[in-house]
This record gives structure tokens, C-alpha cells and sequence, in this order.
């Protein structure tokens, strides 16, 4: 297998990340410029100034990667970059610096699907362990700020294929932990003060309820009938929903009058925020937090990860797969991790999980997928274009 130094380059969201990889498996070097400081006051990701922090961010973001991984412009092998999906302002900075660099160093040009990013992300670190070997098929769950996906995986010859068994019909896992971060008044964003406070609650001190999606083939048929069916069509779908535990929160938060008290703490956190002082920790955002919303905070993730854990391992036993991938921003969570690790052994499933660090945008994953498709020449020619909405399999 020939010994490939891949640029990867990656600005789909509020990221600016650049890393080379050298034969889809070694990170020599992996740099993220996080917005997080400039969105804050905003709530969430506001696309124009995404675009501009991308601007300013490109140039010393792939400089460093380069300088990080001994390498330079010339000692390349190819440059990839994110295609979609994303905010398409955004994408087109990564994209355009990457073809600038493809045609002025006469380098190949590797476009790549930010999901199958995520999925590679877990296959750095699956490599490490096990002697690398993988047992197919894979199921791969993609569980980001605007995504929540299941994949079936194969690989043939260097060429991935996915097939899409489940999806959210609202809102994505990550955007629920955004979204009901913003209502309890504890930032942008919310995964990972959540995450975090949760450790301090009672998750069973709220029940909440996750969708229960009926699905006209899960009706119709019990899971272990589609042995008639073409082996590759028409199998169940696992869809997820997440709107609705967002609207329970709120309703929460009216009938137990906690209004007042949030908007306290969103004033109080504000303040932390001052230039120069970086975020909150943990400990600050606890002296703002009751027991009451402590325990809320903590029932939320409990069902969160329960719904997402048990959805996954129903797909997992409906479809007879050998390993588990859970890759995207969600996969950070502490409690998701432990429940899956708990659960899959339980039911014999080896799961892989991206380092933490990895778990979030960045773009080792973007030069780590780009690798199967360099050695198959899969290359882009100079007016390809971001896809904004880019599936990675129907
Ligand atoms: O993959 P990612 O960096 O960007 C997208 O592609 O969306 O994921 C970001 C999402 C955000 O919604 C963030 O709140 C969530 O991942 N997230 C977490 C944690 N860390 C990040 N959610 C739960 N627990 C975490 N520790
Ligand atoms: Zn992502």
C-alpha cells in the first residue's frame, strides 16, 4: 500500500480545522480553530460570521497542520477537503483554498462527504486495537449538531458504501442538547455543559418520554421476517425524533416556573463571558444551577442516550451487524459512551468510538476518509462545488 501524505482541510460548520494523515491512519498533525467564542453571544451558529472566521482563520490553520507535520505545500500527496453537508458559505472557504492549493501545486484534489469524515474518525482509532481487524457489516451511528443517521458500512477493493437505515424526522441529537441548553439559560454550546452538569443530577427525577416512531414495515412485519426480503432493500427503518423532548423541557420549565430563575443565570454566565476570560467552567455554571435543574438537566441526557442507545442496537440485531461505529459531536458524551460500551457487550457487538477529540469537527477525519479514494484515484476536477445538503447515501 503505497505511504500517501494526505492534506485534509475542513470548514463545513464552526470549525476551521486542517491535519495531515499519512496513509489514512497515522495523524501527524491535526489543528481545529474553534468560533465557539464568537457564536456564543448568539446562541447558536450565525452563518455569515462563520464564513469570515473561516476567512481569517484558512491560511495560519494550514500553515500550523503543515509546520506540525514536518511537512510543506510540495511534500503532499494530494489535498482533501469537505464537500458538504453544511452552511454553504462556510464550505465554500475550505473549498476554494483547497482548489487554489490543488491547481497552484498541481496536486490531486479529493472532495469528501463530512458523514463519512465522522465514520473515519472511528476507524483511526478501531486500527489501534484488535489488530485492526473489522467484521462486517458495520453500522455506523453519525450523531452530530445536524445530524443523527445510521449507516450500514462494507468495504470492497478501497470502496466504501453506505446505506442509510434510520434518520431523525425533526431535529438532530445534537441540536436537541443545543437547543435545550439555550432554553435552560447555560450557553452554546449545549453537549458539553450538559454532559457535564449531568453528573451532578437525578436522572431519574423527570420522566421524559422519546418519540415512538411507528414505521409501516416495523408494523407490518416482525424484525426477523425480512429473510424473504432482497437482502439489501426494503429492511426496517430506525428513525429517531427529538422535537418533541425539547417541547416536554419547555413545558417543564412553564408548569414548574423556572423562567426567572434561567434568565438569572443567562445574565450571571453572560458576564462570565467577558474577552479574555475564555468560557465558564463547570464549577462557575454549577453555582448557577439548582438541584431541581441539576436533576431536569440529567433526566434529559438519561433519555436522550437511552433513546439513541436503544434504537442503535435494535438496527444493530434487525440487521445482524458485526461492529458498531458512533462517531459525530454526540459521541463526546461521557454517559452515551458508557451506555453503549454497557449495552453492546451485553449483546456481544463490538462498539468503536472516535477519540474524544476527534469526535467533533475536525480534519484528520476529512484526510483519514480521503485515503481510500486516493488510492483509487477518485479524484475532483476544478468546478466541482459545495453541496450544502449532500446526502451520503439515500
Ligand atoms: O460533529 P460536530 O462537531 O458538528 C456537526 O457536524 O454538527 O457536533 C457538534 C454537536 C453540537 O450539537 C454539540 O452540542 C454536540 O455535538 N456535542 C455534544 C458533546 N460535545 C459536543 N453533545 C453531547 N455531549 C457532548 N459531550
Ligand atoms: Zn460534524
Amino acid at each position: 500500500m503505497p505511504d500517501a501524505c494526505i492534506l485534509g482541510i475542513e470548514s463545513s460548520c464552526d470549525e476551521t480545522g486542517a491535519a495531515v494523515v499519512r496513509s489514512g491512519q497515522h495523524i501527524l498533525s491535526n489543528v481545529v480553530a474553534s468560533q465557539i467564542a464568537t457564536h456564543t453571544p448568539y446562541g447558536g451558529v450565525v452563518p455569515e460570521l462563520a464564513s469570515r472566521e473561516h476567512l481569517r482563520a484558512i491560511v495560519p490553520v494550514v500553515r500550523q497542520a503543515l509546520a506540525d507535520a514536518g511537512q510543506t505545500y510540495a511534500s503532499v500527496d494530494a489535498i482533501a477537503v469537505t464537500q458538504g453537508p453544511g452552511l454553504a458559505g462556510a464550505l465554500l472557504v475550505g473549498i476554494s483554498f483547497a482548489k487554489a492549493l490543488a491547481f497552484a501545486l498541481d496536486k490531486p484534489l479529493i472532495a469528501v462527504n463530512h458523514l463519512e469524515g465522522h465514520i473515519h474518525a472511528v476507524l483511526l482509532e478501531q486500527r489501534q486495537s484488535e489488530n485492526g481487524e473489522l467484521h462486517f457489516p458495520v453500522l455506523a451511528l453519525v450523531v452530530s449538531g445536524g445530524h443523527t443517521h445510521l449507516y450500514l458500512a462494507r468495504l470492497h477493493e478501497n470502496l466504501w458504501t453506505y446505506r442509510n437505515i434510520g434518520h431523525t424526522r425533526d431535529d438532530a441529537a445534537g441540536e436537541a442538547f443545543d437547543k435545550v441548553a439555550k432554553l435552560l439559560g447555560l450557553g452554546y454550546p449545549g453537549g458539553p455543559i450538559i454532559d457535564r452538569l449531568s453528573a451532578y443530577g437525578d436522572p431519574h427525577a423527570v420522566k421524559f418520554q422519546t418519540s415512538q416512531i411507528k414505521h409501516a414495515d416495523r408494523r407490518d412485519r416482525k424484525l426477523g421476517d425480512h429473510a424473504q426480503l432482497p437482502a439489501d432493500e426494503n429492511g426496517p427503518q430506525f428513525d429517531f425524533s427529538y422535537s418533541g423532548i425539547k417541547t416536554a423541557v419547555l413545558r417543564y420549565v412553564e408548569t414548574q416556573h423556572l423562567k426567572l430563575a434561567i434568565e438569572a443565570r443567562r445574565l450571571a454566565l453572560a458576564g462570565q463571558l467577558l474577552p479574555g476570560k475564555g468560557k465558564p467552567a463547570v464549577e462557575d455554571v454549577l453555582g448557577f444551577c439548582d438541584r431541581q435543574t441539576l436533576n431536569l438537566v440529567a433526566s434529559f441526557q438519561r433519555s436522550m442516550v437511552n433513546d439513541l442507545v436503544t434504537k442503535t442496537l435494535a438496527a444493530a440485531r434487525a440487521y445482524d451487524v458485526q461492529t458498531l461505529f458512533v462517531s459525530g459531536g454526540v459521541a463526546a458524551n461521557r454517559e452515551l459512551r458508557a451506555t453503549f460500551e454497557r449495552e453492546a457487550g451485553m449483546q456481544g457487538v463490538p462498539v468503536f468510538f472516535p477519540a474524544r477529540a476527534l469526535s467533533t469537527d475536525n480534519a484528520a477525519m476529512i484526510a483519514a476518509a480521503a485515503f481510500p479514494k486516493f488510492l483509487r484515484q477518485e479524484f475532483v476536477s476544478m468546478d466541482f462545488s459545495a453541496e450544502a445538503g449532500m446526502a451520503l447515501a439515500e
